[in-house]
């Protein structure tokens, strides 16, 4: 199949890539750029796994393709710690033991960071419905809701800390 060139924003660098019109973005991020924090489980959108954020808002891309992200954000697992420090929810992860073999974890933690981008403050019931599309083989879920819990917390008064002191004006 002729293969069409493409550009690629991923984790705030654009890439020039030459794929084949029906590549799918897991695919691309993995094999071309070496992207290998998302996983595929499934193949057709019912694990989650492979879940990244398309402009902020997650998307499975194992059954999106690639060429349809162009103009597009996208940020994988790899795009997630903050100066080089893990994020709230990474540490939160490693804090409760919400990994067990690890696989499922970069496509939930896309889920919540999507979910806290539209909602700082969300209910359990939120957080339930928001991951339902995201599965474990491992952990029983009991320390993973722990961890992202404890994640929003800790982000809720971190920004509570900031607003606090009145911004930069
Ligand atoms: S690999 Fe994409 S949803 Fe399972
Ligand atoms: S920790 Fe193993 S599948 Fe979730």
């Amino acid at each position: 199949m002729k293969k069409e060139l493409i550009e690629l924003r991923v984790n705030g660098r654009a890439h020039e890539l030459a794929i084949e019109p029906n590549a799918l973005l897991l695919d691309v991020l993995r094999q071309q750029l070496q992207l290998t924090g998302s996983k595929r489980g499934c193949d057709d959108s019912s694990c989650g796994a492979c879940t990244v954020l398309i402009d902020g808002v997650a998307m499975m891309s194992c059954t999106l393709l690639a060429a349809s992200c162009e103009g597009q954000e996208v940020t994988t697992i790899e795009g997630v710690s903050e100066h080089g420090s893990l994020a709230a929810i990474q540490k939160a992860y490693g804090d409760w033991g919400g990994a067990q073999c690890g696989y499922c974890t970069p496509g939930f933690i896309m889920t919540v960071k999507s979910l806290l981008a539209e909602n700082s403050n969300p209910s359990e019931a939120d957080i339930r419905m928001a991951l339902s599309s995201n599965l474990c083989r491992c952990t029983g879920y009991n320390q993973m809701y722990q961890a992202i819990g404890s994640a929003i917390k800790a982000e809720r008064e971190g920004l509570a800390v900031a607003g606090s002191g009145g911004g930069k004006g």
